[in-house]
C-alpha cells in the first residue's frame, strides 16, 4: 500500500513505549499540557482533503497510527497526502467521484474508524477495494456498514459474520437511501454520508440517539450542505445531497477530549493534584465524561472557551477531590462511548455505587471493553459487577489495592486507563503491552511523566 510518512513506534522523546509498563503512586500531578489532535476529526480531515480538489491544510493532525493508516489509504486511493517540515499536513484530491482503485490491500491496522468510513467512501465509486487490519480489527463487526452500503448498490465479499478481510465492490450507479441505523454509531452514520457524497440525490441517515457529528461539521466546513432535523418520533434525520464540487480548505484540529480524559482523571484520583489540559475539543456530543465527572463532585472547570473551525474548544482545569458514585444513563453513552474505561477507573476511587448503563457497544470496540474493564478492576481489588449491559463499580472512597498485571488486548484505552489507575492504587499496576497507545496518543508517557507521574517500562 502506498505509504505516507510513518511516525516511529517510539515516542517523540525517543523512549520506547512497547512491551510491559508499570505505573505507581507518587507525588501529586501538576502542570499544564496539550494533548494530540482529535482522532475522529483527523480521519475526516484527511478523507475530505483527499477527495477535494486543490490543497487542504491540516493543522494539529493526530499523528497516531490509526490516522496514519487513513493517510496511507487516501494515498492509495489517488490523493496526495504529505506532512510538511512545519508539521502541517497537506492533502490534494482529484474530486468527488475520481477515486483510483488501490493496487494493494488497504491494511487499516487497529483502526475501526478508518475501515468503516473508508468502506463508505469507496462504496459509491466504481472501484474494488480490499480491506484488512490487525487481529482486533479483523474480529470487529463490519456488517453494520455493509448493510446500508449494500442498499446503495455496493457489493461485499466478507469473512463469516461480515468480518475483515473483505472486499468492497463499489457501484458505478449508486442510489440514494434513507437508512434508520439500529445501532448508535457515528461510524455507521458517517459511512453512509460519505457514500452519499458520490450518490446523486439525497442520502439520509436516521439515528435514534445523536452520535458525534464531526462528519456533518466537516462537510459543512468544506461547503457541503447537510441538514439535521428531528423526526416525529424524536430521532434525528441527517441528510446530504450528493455530487457537490468541493475544494481544499484549512482545518485546525482541536485536542482530543478522549485523550484529555486520561491526565484529567489521573489528576482527580491522585491526592493533591492540579492539572490543566489546553485546547480540548468540547463538542457537546463528546463531553459526556466531563458532565459525569462534575456530577460525581469533581472540581472540573472550563476556561477560554472559543470556537475554532466550527468546533467548540476550551482549556479544562481539574483538582483532586472526593468523588461520589452516580447513575450514568444509557442515553449519555454515545457522548462518552470511548471514556468508560477511564470513568470506571475514576468510579473505583469514588465513594458509593456508580452504575454505567447501556454499554452493549463496548463489547465491540478495539477489545470487549466491558469484560476488559470489569476483569481489570476486579484484579486490582475493586468491587465491580456486570449486569446485562450495565457496569456497576462500588467504591469506598479509598484507593483500591492494585498490584496486578492487566492484558491490554490490542486496546489503547485499556492500556492508558489502567496505567492511570496505577498512579493512585496502593500497589503498582502493570500492563503487558503499552504499544497500542501509539494508535491514538503518541507522547502519552512523556506528557504524563511531565506532570510528575511515575510510569516506566519493565524489563521483558
Ligand atoms: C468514532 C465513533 C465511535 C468511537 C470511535 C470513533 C468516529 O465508534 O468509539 O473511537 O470517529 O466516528 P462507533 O461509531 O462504533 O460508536
Amino acid at each position: 500500500m502506498a505509504s505516507s510518512k510513518r511516525v516511529e513506534r517510539d515516542s517523540p522523546a525517543g523512549a520506547s513505549v512497547a512491551g510491559p509498563f508499570e505505573a505507581r503512586s507518587g507525588a501529586a500531578l501538576a502542570g499544564t499540557l496539550s494533548v494530540p489532535g482529535d482522532k475522529s476529526i483527523s480521519h475526516r480531515a484527511l478523507m475530505m482533503g483527499g477527495i477535494a480538489t486543490g490543497e487542504t491544510e491540516i493543522h494539529g493532525l493526530l499523528e497516531g497510527e490509526d490516522v496514519l493508516r487513513t493517510a496511507a489509504a487516501m494515498t492509495a486511493l489517488g490523493a496526495q497526502v504529505e506532512r510538511g517540515r512545519d508539521g502541517v499536513w497537506r492533502a490534494r484530491g482529484r474530486g468527488i467521484g475520481a477515486l483510483v482503485e488501490p493496487a494493494e490491500v488497504l491494511d487499516l491496522g487497529n483502526s475501526g474508524t478508518s475501515a468503516r468510513l473508508l468502506m463508505g467512501l469507496v462504496a459509491s465509486s466504481p472501484v474494488t477495494t480490499f480491506f484488512t487490519g490487525d487481529a482486533s480489527l479483523r474480529s470487529r463487526p463490519m456488517a453494520r456498514v455493509a448493510k446500508p452500503l449494500g442498499e446503495i448498490g455496493a457489493r461485499f465479499v466478507t469473512r463469516d459474520g461480515g468480518k475483515m478481510p473483505l472486499a468492497v465492490i463499489g457501484t458505478a450507479e449508486p442510489v440514494p437511501i434513507t437508512y434508520r441505523s439500529p445501532v448508535a454509531s457515528a461510524q455507521v452514520k458517517s459511512a453512509v454520508l460519505l457514500a452519499g457524497l458520490n450518490t446523486p440525490g439525497r442520502t439520509t441517515v436516521i439515528e435514534k440517539e445523536p452520535t458525534r457529528d464531526h462528519t456533518e461539521l466537516m462537510f459543512r466546513h468544506f461547503g457541503i450542505e447537510v441538514t439535521s432535523v428531528q423526526t416525529d418520533d424524536g430521532a434525528l434525520a441527517v441528510s446530504v445531497t450528493g455530487q457537490p464540487e468541493i475544494s481544499g480548505k484549512i482545518v485546525r484540529v482541536p485536542g482530543d477530549p478522549s485523550s484529555a480524559a486520561f491526565p484529567l482523571v489521573a489528576a482527580l484520583i491522585v491526592p493533591g493534584s492540579a492539572v490543566t489540559v489546553r485546547n480540548v475539543g468540547l463538542n457537546k456530543r463528546r463531553t459526556g465524561l466531563f458532565d459525569t465527572l462534575r456530577e460525581m463532585g469533581a472540581d472540573l472547570s472550563v476556561a477560554n472557551q472559543r470556537v475554532e473551525a466550527g468546533e467548540p474548544v476550551g482549556d479544562i482545569v481539574v483538582r483532586h477531590g472526593t468523588l461520589n458514585g452516580v447513575d450514568v444513563p444509557a442515553s449519555r453513552a454515545p457522548s462518552m462511548i470511548d471514556e468508560y474505561p477511564v470513568l470506571a477507573v475514576a468510579a473505583s476511587f469514588a465513594k458509593g455505587r456508580t452504575i454505567m448503563r447501556g454499554l452493549s457497544e463496548l463489547r465491540v470496540k478495539e477489545s470487549d471493553r466491558l469484560s476488559a474493564v470489569a476483569n481489570g478492576l476486579a484484579a486490582c481489588g475493586a468491587a465491580v459487577e456486570v449486569s446485562g449491559d450495565d457496569l456497576i463499580v462500588t467504591g469506598t472512597g479509598a484507593a483500591p489495592a492494585g498490584g496486578s498485571t492487566i492484558g491490554t488486548r490490542l486496546d489503547h484505552r485499556i492500556a492508558m486507563a489502567f496505567l492511570v489507575m496505577g498512579l493512585a492504587t496502593k500497589n503498582p499496576v502493570r500492563i503487558d503491552d503499552a504499544s497500542p497507545i501509539q494508535t491514538s496518543f503518541p507522547g502519552f508517557m512523556e506528557l504524563m511523566r511531565g506532570l510528575g507521574a511515575s510510569l516506566g517500562p519493565l524489563a521483558r
